[in-house]
C-alpha cells in the first residue's frame, strides 16, 4: 500500500497571535479561543484528547469531552478504573490537546489528574440523562467483553432493576480535574510561520509567557 498524502497542503491566514495582546493567566486565553472556535463550528468544540504513559509504558491518547473549566483546571469523567484511571492512578501527568481546525489553533495542555470531589461527581451524574446513567453503571471501561450481546442482556436487566428508582453513581466512575502546569497556544500562520506562545507555571499564580519557534 503506498498512500502519499505529500500535496495535502494548506496556508493558515486567518488569524495572529501576539505576546502583547495575550493575558496574563492562560484560562483566559482557552476561554476566548474556545468561544470562537465554538461559534466558528458545530460539532464538540469540547472533545479534547487526552494522552496518560500506561502501565505498559506506552503513551494512550483518546477523546473526552470536557465539561467544566475554571482558572483550577479542566474537568472530565470518566470510569475510574479504566485503562486511562489506572494510569492516572500510577502517574497523575498527563497532557491534553484540542484541534480546532476551523480557527486553525491549537492548544496543548500538560498537566496533573486529581479526581474531583465525589459530591461534584454525584452533582454530575444526576444531571446526565438515565440512558448514560446505566451506560456508565453496565460499563466496566477497558474491560474485554464476551459478546454486544451480553453487555446488552446486562443493560436490559439493570433497566428492570432500577425502572421508577434513582440511579446511584457507581463508585467507580466520577471526574477529573487537571490543573495545568503548562499551556500552548498555537496559531497557523503562512509560511508555516505559526505563531506559538507557551506558559509556564511558576508558582500557584504567575505563568511565564515564551514565544516558541515554529
Ligand atoms: C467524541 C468522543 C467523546 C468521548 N467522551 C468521553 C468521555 O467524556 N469520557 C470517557 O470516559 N470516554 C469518552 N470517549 C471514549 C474514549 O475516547 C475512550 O474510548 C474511553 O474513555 C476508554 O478509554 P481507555 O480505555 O483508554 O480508558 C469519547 C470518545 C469520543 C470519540
Amino acid at each position: 500500500m503506498d498512500n502519499d498524502l505529500s500535496n495535502y497542503r494548506k496556508s493558515y491566514e486567518k488569524h495572529e497571535l501576539l505576546e502583547s495582546n495575550v493575558p496574563e493567566n492562560p484560562m483566559e486565553l482557552f476561554k476566548t479561543w474556545f468561544h470562537e472556535a465554538d461559534a466558528l463550528f458545530a460539532g464538540e468544540t469540547n472533545a479534547m484528547t487526552i494522552s496518560t504513559i500506561g502501565l505498559d509504558g506506552y503513551p494512550k491518547s483518546r477523546v473526552v469531552l470536557l465539561k467544566k473549566y475554571t482558572y483550577e483546571g479542566f474537568i472530565f469523567y470518566t470510569n475510574y478504573e479504566s485503562e486511562k484511571g489506572k494510569a492516572i492512578a500510577a502517574n497523575p501527568n498527563v497532557c491534553l490537546s484540542f484541534f480546532w481546525q476551523a480557527a486553525e489553533r491549537q492548544i496543548i495542555i500538560k498537566g496533573k489528574a486529581e479526581k474531583i470531589a465525589e459530591n461534584l461527581s454525584d452533582g454530575y451524574f444526576e444531571s446526565r440523562p438515565r440512558g448514560s446513567q446505566l451506560g456508565a453503571l453496565v460499563s466496566n471501561q477497558s474491560q474485554v467483553v464476551e459478546s454486544k450481546d451480553v453487555l446488552e442482556q446486562q443493560l436490559r436487566k439493570l433497566e428492570k432493576d432500577y425502572e421508577g428508582k434513582e440511579i446511584p453513581r457507581p463508585k467507580n466512575w466520577g471526574g477529573y480535574i487537571i490543573k495545568p502546569v503548562e499551556m500552548e497556544f498555537w496559531q497557523g500562520r503562512p509560511n508555516r510561520l505559526h505563531d506559538r506562545i507557551r506558559y509556564t507555571l511558576q508558582n500557584d499564580y504567575n505563568w511565564l509567557i515564551n514565544r516558541l519557534s515554529p
